[in-house]
């Protein structure tokens, strides 16, 4: 979980947010962004997503990836994903991201583990990938789908470079079927990357209209929990320990502790949870026979 530059002395107004990340191209940006900034990467640490390598593998384990696959990473942030899954999975990585930093980062991580023969990341939008059809057994998606504008076009772009019986594995944010409540409207507003975060019906529904069926979901709500409580933590001591960094970087820790606080409370009363999900691109239909 990730937040929009947090400048120092938040009011909650968040009314100066929307206006700098009005509109899908700038939404994406904004979210880009806001995940290459130094300062999230001090308080995030290795792992961008909830369930860190452990919730990696299970998805890894649950797509039935083998040695030899083709597997494409969207919005890879700095890599750690395709990293663990070319050194414990035997297969080849292309990690894309829109941030331009975190495509460095991930490169420059990727050379110095030995891994550069297996793994590469691109600069791209998950909306048009840089990448080749239907030529991949598998696509990893985790903590960003919901943070895409076009989701449709999104899906659409996991299927084309889907092979026929290619799978995607998606872990993500989802929201109760009536949506986040008012009273949290300013924690969707202020985590701009989890806004537009959807139900799990409708994530599927997404997926089913671009020909991609889900086989398996899975709940992974303590994952969640747990991110935010290790994040609570590590603000907290590097508020004592790195304080000014953080300031200089204009993060409130105070607003994000509020929030954070927030976000606990939605997911112990099932207003906002962590889901595992995995769809199948149908296998090409038999050759027809006369
Ligand atoms: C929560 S991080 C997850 C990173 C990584 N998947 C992980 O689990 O460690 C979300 C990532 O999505 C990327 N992102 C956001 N919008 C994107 C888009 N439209 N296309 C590609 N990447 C995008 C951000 O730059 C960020 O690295």
């Amino acid at each position: 979980m990730t937040w929009p530059r947090v400048v120092s002395g938040d009011s909650g107004d968040d009314s100066h947010r929307h206006s700098q990340c009005a509109g899908p191209e700038e939404t994406k940006a904004c979210c880009a962004a806001a995940y290459g900034d130094d300062a999230v990467a001090l308080v995030l640490g290795e792992s961008y997503h909830p369930g860190g390598s452990a919730l990696t593998r299970r998805l890894a384990r649950t797509m039935g990836l083998a040695p030899g696959q083709r597997v494409a990473d969207v919005a890879a942030g700095p890599g750690a994903t395709a990293r663990l899954l070319a050194a414990e999975y035997g297969v080849a990585v292309d990690g894309v991201d829109l941030g331009e930093a975190g495509v460095h980062r991930a490169n420059a991580a990727t050379a110095e583990s030995g891994l550069s023969g297996q793994v590469r990341f691109h600069l791209g939008d998950a909306e048009r990938m840089p990448l080749p059809d239907g030529e991949f057994d598998a696509v990893v998606c985790e903590c960003a789908f919901c943070t895409f504008p076009d989701k449709a076009a999104a899906a659409a772009e996991f299927a084309r470079v889907l092979r026929p019986g290619g799978r995607i594995g998606i872990t993500d944010v989802t929201v109760a079927e009536a949506g986040l409540p008012e009273e949290l409207n300013t924690l969707a507003g202020w985590v701009a990357c989890i806004a537009d975060a959807r139900p799990l019906q409708e994530y599927s529904g997404i997926l089913a209209e671009a020909g991609l069926w889900t086989v398996r979901t899975e709940p992974h709500d303590d994952a969640l929990i747990r991110m935010i409580d290790e994040l609570e933590a590590r603000l907290t001591v590097l508020r004592m320990a790195a304080g000014q960094p953080l300031a200089t970087a204009g993060v409130d820790v105070d607003a994000v502790l509020r929030h954070t606080g927030l976000a606990k409370r939605a997911v112990a009363e099932g207003l906002i949870g962590y889901t595992l999900l995995v769809a199948a691109k149908p296998a090409a239909p038999p050759a027809a026979s006369r």
